[in-house]
């Protein structure tokens, strides 16, 4: 059945994204479904920051799955459509209020785990777009999903890093433990071709001042999403080392563009001058970011996919450095807003100075971004300013956004 979905077609390929409901995740899926032949299946946990409108132009009434033991499903059943029934589950983290939440909009088919591969192979027999609800360290999945697929992507983390210093847990299991469960269903699925694994430059820690990292340099991380995206990182590493298993890691530098979660900070800006709300910008305002536009970094990733080599690292960056500053006086000057909007807030604890990358690898491949950070930035605000009914949803509406902002902007002002 396999062969006949994913080999019969010539250059035909399926490819798991795990995080295709994120900022980059949903872009490489938008990227990819440009492609004729290619198919796709997301893995993806609705975590706060996963956005089925990310991906809305692709869903319907039949590829949203989400596999539950045959237990689990008559009771999540109640548990929805009873407002008085409580239902508690002991698999991985399943927090079945947010997913309902996060659906609401949505046709959720519930079906039984052991019908998963079936499902997925009938739905991609029709379309060429299968979103399924799990949790990347639930391995009867990942065992599933990599049985029927030829590359994976792996962008699936918790990525934020004052979260990770306000409480690490969620960091450690789903970046460290998770992608150790996707390489262990790695080793046990030799039909997987390609296995990328999207690590970060935070990974190298602070760059000092000339200093542009080398993907042989140490990495030394120095917060806990740095730490914990670097044990993800080694953990490929040591895999492909160990069982030559076939991975690929990049590293990308800081990405921005439309769909970003409006906590981090170009879409924290962009959305609070649109109202007229205070940027709240860290320490004395010069950290340096070296900032690139999501689509350049995802047709990056597609080029690795094609041309990379198979246990080699390859950064992803833009060589577009900017103090954070500049970066918010950019934007109030774009949107013609007040400088005075500006709020200088303490600092984030251990906060990096400064990322800078060496991407002559990559550029060796036949890449390099094509988007300049001034462009890339007025596309952004443009987005921003014309899909506000996306970001007010969530800045508006979700008990989650308002939590963290409430703790960490309201309570750090100076
Ligand atoms: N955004 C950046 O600037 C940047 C730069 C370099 C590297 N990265 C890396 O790229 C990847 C994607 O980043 P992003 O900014 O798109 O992140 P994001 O926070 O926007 O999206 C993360 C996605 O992963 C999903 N997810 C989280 N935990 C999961 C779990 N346990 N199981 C299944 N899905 C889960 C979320 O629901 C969400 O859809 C991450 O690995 C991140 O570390 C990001």
């Amino acid at each position: 059945m396999l062969d006949s979905i994913t080999r019969g077609f010539k250059k035909a390929k399926t490819f798991l994204v795990t995080g295709g409901a994120g900022f980059m995740g949903s872009e490489f899926v938008r990227q990819k479904l440009k492609n004729l032949n290619d198919r796709i299946i997301v893995l993806d946990f609705l975590t706060y920051a996963g956005n089925l409108d990310n991906l809305k132009e692709f869903l319907n009434e039949e590829n949203i799955i989400f596999p539950l033991e045959q237990e689990a499903i008559l009771n999540v059943k109640r548990y929805w459509e009873n407002e008085n029934f409580s239902y508690e589950i002991e698999r991985i983290d399943y927090d079945f209020e947010r997913i309902r939440y996060k659906t609401k909009d949505y046709k959720v088919t519930l079906i039984r785990l052991n019908e998963l591969q079936e499902k997925v192979l009938e739905i991609l027999k029709k379309q060429k777009f299968v979103f399924v609800i799990g949790n990347i360290m639930d391995k009867k999945i990942t065992n599933i999903l990599f049985n029927i697929s030829d590359i994976i992507v792996h962008y699936a983390a918790e990525t934020h890093v004052d979260r990770s210093i306000i409480d690490a847990d969620s960091f450690i299991k789903t970046d460290i433990y998770g992608t150790y469960i996707l390489l262990e269903s790695l080793r046990k699925n030799k039909n997987v071709e390609k296995f990328i694994h999207v690590s970060t430059d935070e990974v190298y820690g602070p760059a000092p001042e000339g200093v542009s990292f080398k993907e042989t340099d140490p990495i030394n991380p120095k917060n806990p999403y740095s730490a914990s995206k670097a044990s993800a990182d080694r953990l490929c590493s040591a895999y492909h080392n160990t069982y030559g298993v076939p991975i690929i890691i990049v590293r990308p530098s800081n990405n921005y563009g439309p769909y970003q979660y409006p906590e981090k900070a170009i879409p924290l800006f962009i959305t609070n001058a649109l109202e007229d709300k205070p940027l709240p910008l860290y320490g004395d305002g010069k950290n340096v970011r070296d900032w690139l536009y999501v689509e350049d970094c995802c047709r990056a990733i597609d080029l690795v996919i094609e041309k990379g080599e198979i246990g080699e690292v390859y950064n992803i960056g833009a060589s577009q450095e900017i103090q954070n500053i500049k970066m918010a006086n950019k934007i109030l000057e774009i949107l013609n807003k007040p400088k005075d909007l500006i709020k200088f807030t303490k600092d984030r604890l251990g906060h990096d100075r400064r990322y800078s990358l060496n991407w002559n690898k990559i550029k060796g491949l036949g890449w390099k971004p094509e988007i300049d950070f001034e462009i890339g930035l007025e596309k952004t605000v443009k987005w921003y300013k014309e899909n506000q009914e996306w970001w007010r949803k969530i800045k508006e509406k979700s008990l989650e956004y308002k939590k963290f902002y409430q703790l960490y902007y309201n309570r750090r002002k100076e």
